[in-house]
């Protein structure tokens, strides 16, 4: 695996390998390496591609009273997985390679940016496009992998992917889970035995839901009524939202009709945690 934090080199590399007929797969992350990232190598691996990995703690996407700063990292622990993975070439450029100057240009995918997660991050998913924009730019890849367990993410970029005409596939990956249903995040170090043990509540509430919409039950208020009692029934965390909405556009619902997204955010202490099942009404159900 050759690891690089300079821009010219992965240009370099990758240009090398795509000239040797060679698909240009990127898997973008911040690192603290966990099965749901590595199932994104996997994926790309299994498409024949030459595996780029971005490791990058991106500021751009932190709010002011985020956990930038104290966002776990461990590079020799991550460089290791990701070569023991496959990935051929990992980038984990320093602050100053990607952003030399203020950026005064931004990517914003309107709309769908300002509902669930961006409603109490506001600019998070400006941040988010910008820096996947950069990282297009920089490794002009085939194929992009990203996991539905950010499933608001995914849709901003396909949609800016689509809007924008950059010339790749988004490609998205099931949410990796921990044994007890928990999603896997490099934020679940920071909760307490306690919050940990409660977290699977998340995937619970959200199993139950799904079991309420194939029993038949078709409203969206009720459903997430459902949801919510039962997260704060056997939760200490607080509630930032659970929504049921279109899986395709994001769109409020209110009786359920085609496929849907089910998503929840919930805190425990300072740490958010998040997930979500998508419904297939209509074939699944
Ligand atoms: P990060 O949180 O490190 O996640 C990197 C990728 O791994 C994302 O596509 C995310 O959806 C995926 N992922 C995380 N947990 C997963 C799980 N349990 N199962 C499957 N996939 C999972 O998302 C980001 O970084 C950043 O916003 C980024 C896209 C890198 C831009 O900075």
């Amino acid at each position: 695996m050759i690891r690089t934090g300079l821009i010219a080199e992965v240009r370099a590399v990758v240009g090398e390998e795509r000239q040797r007929g060679k698909k240009i797969a990127i898997v973008p992350t911040m690192g603290y390496l966990h099965r749901g990232h590595l199932s994104l190598v996997e994926e790309a691996k299994r498409d024949h591609a030459f595996v780029v990995m971005s490791i990058f703690v991106n500021p751009l996407q932190f709010g002011p009273q985020e956990d930038f700063g104290r966002y776990p990292r461990d590079l020799e622990r991550d460089s290791a997985l990701a070569a023991e993975a496959g990935v051929d070439l990992l980038f984990n450029p320093p602050l100053e390679e990607m952003y030399p100057e203020p950026m005064l240009t931004l990517v914003e995918v309107k709309e769908i940016d300002s509902v669930l997660c961006g409603r109490s991050r506001p600019g998070h998913f400006r941040g988010v496009a910008t820096v996947v924009t950069k990282l297009f730019n920089i490794v002009q890849p085939d194929l992009a992998y990203f996991g539905q367990k950010d499933y608001q993410q995914v849709q901003i970029i396909k949609r800016m992917v689509r809007d924008l005409n950059m010339p790749l596939d988004v490609r998205t990956v099931a949410i990796a889970r921990a044994e007890d249903g928990l999603a896997l995040s490099s934020r679940n170090v920071f909760l307490s035995p306690q919050q940990r043990a409660e977290a699977v509540v998340l995937n619970r509430s959200l199993e139950e839901g799904a079991a309420a919409i194939r029993g038949g039950e078709r409203d969206a208020r009720t459903l997430e009524e459902l949801i919510r009692t039962r997260i704060n029934a056997e939760s200490s965390g607080e509630i930032d939202y659970v929504e049921v909405r279109g899986a395709a556009d994001l769109k409020e619902v209110t009786e359920i009709e085609g496929p849907v997204v089910i998503a929840v955010a919930v805190r425990f202490g300072a740490t958010r945690l998040i997930d979500n099942k998508v419904i297939e009404v209509g074939t699944d159900v």
